[in-house]
C-alpha cells in the first residue's frame, strides 16, 4: 500500500512552541517536523521558535534539539538535511508568567514578516503542562500576539506589538485540556475571548493515528459490518492502551495529572468512540466532529456509588521487566524523579462503561490503560456472541466467539478470528486468523505528522471540539471527584512489568469474561 502524500503546502508559517524543552517536543514534535521536512512536505519558508524559561543561547538550543533528534528520530538521519532544518529553528527565552518574553517574541516574529515582506501565519503550540495555559493565553492576548501580523503599510501608524487580522494565527493546545469540567470550561471561555473556534486546534494525537482513522474507514466502507455492529451480535468490547515505559522524565507533569486525565479522558474515550460512533451525516470536518461528539455524549456517566465497582485505579510498585531480553529491575512510581514518595497519583485505570445508544444497549465496554505494564500494546477487541452451534457432538472441540481486533500499537492492522474445521476425519474446530497489516516502504505517518499537516491546511476534522471535550470531562470529573473523597487508595497495588492491579482482572472476571490481551 502506498502512503498518500498530501499536496505540497506552500504558505509559509512560523510555529512558536511553548514548552519547547519538554518531553513532548523532544519525543514527538521536532521528529515529526523534521520528518515532514525530509519528505519535502513543509513549505519552502518556515520558522520554528522555541519558547522556554531556560537561559539557552541559540547554540545551546540547537545542541539540545540535535540531542533530541538523535534519540527519537526513527527514520534515516541525514546530517545535511538536519543542518538545513536547524537553520530554521530559533530560541526565545521567557517566563510564561511575565510579559517580557512575549514582547521580545514580537520583535522576532516581525523580522520574519519583514524578511518575507508579508504576514507570516503564526501557529502557537501550547506543549506545556495545562497549568501554564491560562497565563500563556493571557500574555498572547495582552501583547496582541494572538492577533497575528500587521501588514507593513499599517505598522508605522500603530503602537508596537499592534497586530492585525486573526486570520494570521492559529493556536494548538495539547491534552489534557484542563483538569476537570470546570477548568476546561474556563479554559474554553478564555480561548473564545481571543480566538475563533476555526483558529483553535485541540490535540488528541490518537485521532491522528493511521490505524485509528482506519477503524472508521473499515466500518463505514464495508457494508458487511453494519448489520452486525450492535448488541444483537456483539457481546462486549475490550480496549487496552498498555505502555511498558514508566513516567520517565515527566514526573513534574504527571504528578498533577494522573492516568485518568492523561489517557482516559482523551485517548481511551476516543478509541471507544471509534467503535460506537454512528455514520456521519456529512463527511466534512463538522459532520465528523458532530458524529464523534454525539457518541461521546451517549457514554453513560458513572454515579459516585458505582465508582468502586466499575472503576479500578492503580499505581506501580517496584518490579521487573524482561522486554529487553534480560531481567531489568524497575523502580516504583513513588521512587521516580520529581514524584512525591507518598504520591497517590494513579498510573493505571480500568473502566467498565456503557452507552445509551440503543444499538449498544447492555454491551459492556472494558477499557484499561497503564504505565509500566508488561509490554507496549494498544488494541481494541470486539468480541462477538458465542455461535449457537448445533453441529458439535459430545467430546468434540468447541467453537469460540469470533473476535475482531483493531491493532494500533506496536503493529498496525486488523485481525478477525474465525472458527474453521480442522482437516481430517474428526469434527474438530480450531481458530484461524484473517488479517490485514499495513505494508508501506517508509512505515506509517506518525500521528503528529498528520496533525501538523492538517493544521497547516486548516482541516479541523481530527481535532476535538469544545462540546466534545466537555462531554468527556463530564464523565471523567465525576470519577476524579469521587477519588478525591477517598484518601487512601492503597498504592502501590501492582508490580511494574505486570498487567496491572488484580482488581482490574476481577472487574472483567466477575462478568464471566477475561482480558484477551495478556
Ligand atoms: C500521551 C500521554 O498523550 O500519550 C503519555 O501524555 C503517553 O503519558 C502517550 O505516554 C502515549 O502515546 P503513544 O502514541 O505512544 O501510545
Amino acid at each position: 500500500m502506498d502512503t498518500q502524500i498530501p499536496g505540497k503546502i506552500t504558505s509559509p508559517f512560523v510555529m512558536v512552541i511553548f514548552g519547547v524543552t519538554g518531553d513532548l517536543t523532544q519525543r514527538k514534535l521536532i521528529p515529526a517536523l523534521f520528518h515532514l521536512f525530509q519528505k519535502k512536505l513543509l513549505p519552502e519558508r518556515f520558522y520554528i521558535v522555541g519558547f522556554s524559561r531556560r537561559p539557552y543561547t541559540s547554540e545551546d538550543f540547537k545542541e539540545f534539539l540535535e540531542q533530541a533528534i538523535k534519540k527519537y528520530h526513527q527514520h534515516n538521519f541525514s546530517e545535511s538535511q538536519w543542518h538545513e532544518f536547524i537553520g530554521k529553528c530559533y530560541y526565545q527565552q521567557g517566563d510564561f508568567g511575565e510579559a517580557q518574553g512575549y514582547l521580545d517574541l514580537i520583535g522576532k516574529l516581525k523580522e520574519f514578516d519583514d524578511f518575507l515582506s508579508s504576514c507570516v501565519p503564526r501557529f502557537f503550540y501550547l506543549a506545556t503542562p495545562p497549568d501554564n495555559y491560562p497565563e500563556i493565553l493571557k500574555y498572547l492576548h495582552s501583547t496582541k500576539l494572538s492577533e497575528g501580523c500587521l501588514p507593513a503599510s499599517l505598522r508605522q501608524a500603530l503602537p508596537a506589538g499592534g497586530q492585525g487580522s486573526d486570520k494570521w494565527t492559529k493556536i494548538m493546545i495539547e491534552k489534557p485540556f484542563g483538569k476537570d469540567l470546570d477548568d476546561a470550561t474556563k479554559l474554553d471561555e478564555k480561548l473564545a475571548q481571543f480566538f475563533n473556534e476555526e483558529q483553535i486546534y485541540r490535540i488528541d494525537h490518537y485521532l491522528g493515528k493511521e490505524a485509528v482513522q482506519n477503524i472508521l474507514a473499515f466500518r463505514f466502507g464495508n457494508t458487511i459490518f453494519d448489520p452486525v455492529w450492535n448488541n444483537r451480535f456483539i457481546d462486549h468490547v475490550q480496549i487496552t492502551i498498555a505502555e511498558n515505559l514508566g513516567v520517565e522524565t515527566r514526573g513534574n507533569f504527571f504528578e498533577g495529572v494522573g492516568t485518568l486525565r492523561d489517557m482516559a479522558q482523551s485517548h481511551l474515550l476516543q478509541l471507544m468512540t471509534a467503535i460506537t460512533m454512528r455514520e456521519p451525516q456529512r463527511l466534512d470536518a463538522e459532520g465528523i466532529r458532530d458524529a464523534r461528539t454525539a457518541s461521546i455524549k451517549e457514554i453513560v456517566c458513572i454515579e459516585p456509588a458505582q465508582v468502586e465497582t466499575r472503576i479500578v485505579r492503580g499505581q506501580y510498585g517496584k518490579g521487573n521487566s524482561y522486554t529487553s531480553g534480560k531481567n531489568e529491575q524497575l523502580l516504583s512510581y513513588r521512587k521516580e524523579r520529581n514524584v512525591s514518595p507518598v504520591s497517590n497519583t494513579e498510573t493505571f485505570v480500568a473502566l467498565k462503561l456503557f452507552t445509551t445508544d440503543g444499538l449498544w444497549d447492555g454491551v459492556p465496554f472494558y477499557l484499561r490503560t497503564g504505565k509500566r505494564l508488561q509490554r507496549k500494546a494498544t488494541e481494541i477487541a470486539v468480541i462477538f456472541k458465542e455461535p449457537k452451534l448445533k453441529m458439535l457432538g459430545k467430546g468434540e472441540k468447541e467453537v469460540v466467539a469470533n473476535t475482531l481486533t483493531f491493532q494500533i500499537e506496536p503493529t498496525q492492522g486488523i485481525e478477525l478470528t474465525l472458527n474453521a474445521k480442522k482437516v481430517g476425519f474428526e469434527r474438530i474446530f480450531n481458530q484461524v486468523p484473517m488479517n490485514f497489516t499495513y505494508r508501506t516502504p517508509d512505515g506509517l505517518p506518525e500521528a503528529y505528522e498528520k496533525l501538523l499537516v492538517d493544521v497547516m491546511r486548516g482541516d479541523q476534522t481530527l481535532f476535538t471540539r469544545t462540546d466534545e471535550v466537555q462531554a468527556s470531562w463530564k464523565l471523567i470529573s465525576r470519577i476524579s471527584q469521587r477519588w478525591q473523597e477517598e484518601k487512601d487508595p492503597g498504592f502501590p497495588n501492582y508490580p511494574a512489568g505486570s498487567w496491572g492491579p488484580k482488581a482490574a482482572e476481577e472487574l472483567i472476571q466477575k462478568d464471566g469474561r477475561a482480558w484477551i490481551l495478556q
